[in-house]
């Protein structure tokens, strides 16, 4: 019988991509000197992952993640952006995201985006320690589900991984979280 890790593979076959990816956002953060300059950084990603849940929510909503309504939404970058007198951009066009085509894409993409409120438990930090930011306004964001984080990683994987069914499934879905990786690094090096 053939065991299928799904959770193992995607970790290692993206590992490269995260830290390229982790590498390019560091020098952002730590090159900020004001709020403008974080705002960029929030409008970069409001384009991009707002454009990729409209993506996601065609194929997942509460049928295949239940606690989906209580998750992180794009929404509350929109709210950071306004909450710091900033402008909300033009969510990026489809040439500029990963193709989302089946459900086994769109997890491969959600992967990603659930993933990235581990890295915002650091990145959070970066920020407040870095910007004098009043009552910490505009930070929900990257603080996302603060001391939940780890519980809300642990249930998002197990519906993960029931998705998983196959080695081919799993093939899917990583390939799908390198190419949500890859084209949002390209995002970021464009804008
Ligand atoms: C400064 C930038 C970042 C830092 C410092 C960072 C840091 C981390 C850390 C500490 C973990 C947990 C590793 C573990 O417990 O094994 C993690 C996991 C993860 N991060 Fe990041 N991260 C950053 C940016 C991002 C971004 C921007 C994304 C997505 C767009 C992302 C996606 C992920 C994913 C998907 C995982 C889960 C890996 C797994 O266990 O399968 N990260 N990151």
């Amino acid at each position: 019988m053939i065991t299928i890790n799904l959770l193992e593979q995607l970790k290692s076959e993206t590992l490269s991509n995260h830290q390229q990816l982790e590498k390019h956002l560091i020098v952002k953060l730590k090159g900020m000197q004001n709020p403008d300059d974080y705002i960029r950084i929030l409008q970069i990603f409001y384009a991009y992952f707002g454009a990729l849940e409209d993506q996601i929510n065609q194929f997942i909503g509460i049928d295949q993640l239940q606690d989906y309504a209580e998750r992180r939404k794009t929404e509350s970058i929109k709210n950071d952006i306004l909450a710091l007198n900033g402008i909300v951009p033009e969510k990026a066009a489809p040439g500029d995201l990963p193709e989302i085509g089946n459900l086994l894409q769109a997890f491969g993409a959600l992967y990603v985006i659930e993933g990235s409120t581990l890295g915002g438990q650091v990145i959070s930090k970066m920020i407040s320690k870095q910007l004098a930011l009043d009552d910490n306004a505009g930070i929900s964001f990257f603080k996302s589900y603060g001391e939940h984080t780890m519980a809300m990683w642990g249930k998002f994987k197990a519906v993960l991984e029931h998705h998983a069914s196959s080695q081919h499934a799993a093939d899917v879905i990583t390939e799908a979280a390198n190419e949500t990786f890859g084209k949002f690094r390209l995002w970021m090096e464009k804008n």
